[in-house]
């Protein structure tokens, strides 16, 4: 199978420093990777970190190795040109088919699928200038994902930053699987859900992953709902797609869309989750239970809207308890027969929990676990600023088979990493 060929270009942003770790993701999928920066993004990441992390030497101009005839031949030799991040110069550049430097060369080039990640301020990018590029470039067939929305280069947060690298890749991998796209598709190129001679340590596995906070509907426009924004099980379908998974993803409400490359289905209240996540198990090797899951839902649905009594009084609302979805699936498969032996033989849950005078967010953690019986347990300091839509998220993951648990402090992505990678090592167990 010959080797696939990517030209990562890397604009003029702060954001380039993120490039490096999407380069190491090509690089670690068995992809040849040049990189070619702009002048402005070797002011960010010099030279020798792209030569080291690519193996393959690294120039902005078209003045060097010029009897290679680098300027055309990268853009021809290329199974699709990446370029993270895409600053609004590049953007207008790349619009305005300008050739003024080896990345715009390239693009200029190359008949290969082009995807751009675009990373800039909100003002920026809301600019009609950047608006009317990024619609000609699209109309062109240009692959321009949306930024992701957050905190900014300064203080400030809104759409403009760079989406996530493993969220690029997932996308640079799709685009080389669609069809029309050059060459064929080499080991780890197809899309998760195919996932025939898709590599990575999940590679030929199916995980499904649930996200979001369920709404237990009280009658046709009110709901019991709670604060999940969806981000923690966002991440972690991204960091499972890129390590070769197929992901089944049911998603309850969230802040944001579903990840791109997922087999989606959704979900509102717990019973539908339920039933959604019944569905998605049966046959799936890891099932992870990300998603806030109501613990009750109102007794009685009214189909007319409740209407407010002309002498003061207001409803009482009696509760009743929802299913406790991951424990009854780890009862399921324990009790074994046909339909236990279908279920995941990997379940994770995950605990939001406050301490309190009398036990430690551990404690409860542990106990949890136990109860529930699920493989590994991730566990959440929460309150209401913390975790909650938060992008940063600190954890222990603890094991049933009590082996040591492990402590992740970063980010939702740094958390998601964590767990995949213990779901690989139980699953090696
Ligand atoms: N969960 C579930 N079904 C429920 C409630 C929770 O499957 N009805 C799952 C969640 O998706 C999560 C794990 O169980 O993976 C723990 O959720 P959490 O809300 O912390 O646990 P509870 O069982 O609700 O415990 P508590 O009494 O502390 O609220």
């Amino acid at each position: 199978m010959t080797q696939q060929r990517i030209v990562l270009g890397v604009g003029g942003g702060i954001a380039a420093y993120k490039a490096a770790s999407l380069l190491r993701l090509f690089k670690e999928h068995g992809f040849h990777v040049d990189v070619v920066p702009t002048a402005a993004a070797l002011e960010f990441v010099g030279k020798p970190t792209w030569e080291a992390l690519s193996g393959n030497p690294v120039t902005d101009t078209v003045f060097e190795a010029v009897d290679a005839v680098n300027h055309v031949r990268l853009g021809q030799q290329a199974d699709a040109v990446i370029i993270a991040p895409a600053t609004a110069d590049l953007l207008a550049k790349a619009a305005a088919g300008m050739a003024a430097d080896l990345l715009t060369n390239t693009l200029l080039a190359t008949r290969a699928p082009v995807l751009m990640a675009p990373a800039m301020h909100t003002e920026m990018w809301e600019h009609p200038a950047t608006r009317t590029n990024v619609e000609t470039l699209r109309s062109r067939g240009v692959h321009v994902l949306d930024p992701a929305v957050g905190r900014l280069t300064g203080r400030d947060t809104g759409p403009g930053r760079l989406p996530d690298p493993e969220a690029i890749y997932a996308a640079a991998l799709r685009l080389l699987a669609a069809p029309g796209a050059s060459g064929a598709p080499a080991a780890g190129v197809s899309p998760a859900q195919d996932t025939p001679g898709a590599s990575g340590p999940l590679a030929g596995r199916t995980v499904v992953v649930t996200a979001g906070g369920t709404r237990e509907p009280l009658d046709p426009v009110r709901f019991l709902g709670n604060r999940s924004s969806g981000k923690q099980g966002i991440a972690v379908a991204r960091v499972a797609l890129a390590a070769g998974a197929a992901v089944r993803f049911v998603a309850a409400h969230m802040d944001e869309p579903a990840p791109e490359g997922v087999e989606l289905t959704r979900a509102g209240s717990a019973l539908e989750l339920q039933h959604a996540v019944s569905e998605a198990a049966r046959g799936a090797d890891v099932l992870v239970m990300a998603a806030a899951v109501a613990d009750f839902r109102p007794a009685d649905y009214t189909e007319a809207k409740i209407k407010k009594d002309d002498d003061g009084g207001a409803p009482t609302i009696r509760l009743v308890r929802n299913p406790d979805i991951l424990a009854d699936l780890v009862e399921a498969r324990a009790a074994g027969g046909r339909a236990g032996a279908d279920l995941p033989s990997i379940i994770a849950g995950f605990a939001a929990e406050t301490g309190d005078g009398a036990s430690s967010v551990l404690d409860y953690g542990r106990r949890k676990l136990q109860r529930k019986g699920c493989d590994l347990l991730v566990v959440n300091e929460v309150g209401v600023d913390r975790t909650f839509g938060q992008d940063t998220n600190d954890a222990t993951i603890l094991f049933r088979d009590d082996s040591d648990p492990v402590r992740v402090a970063g980010t939702k992505d740094d958390v998601a990493r964590a767990v995949v990678d213990a779901i690989v090592r139980v699953g090696n167990r």
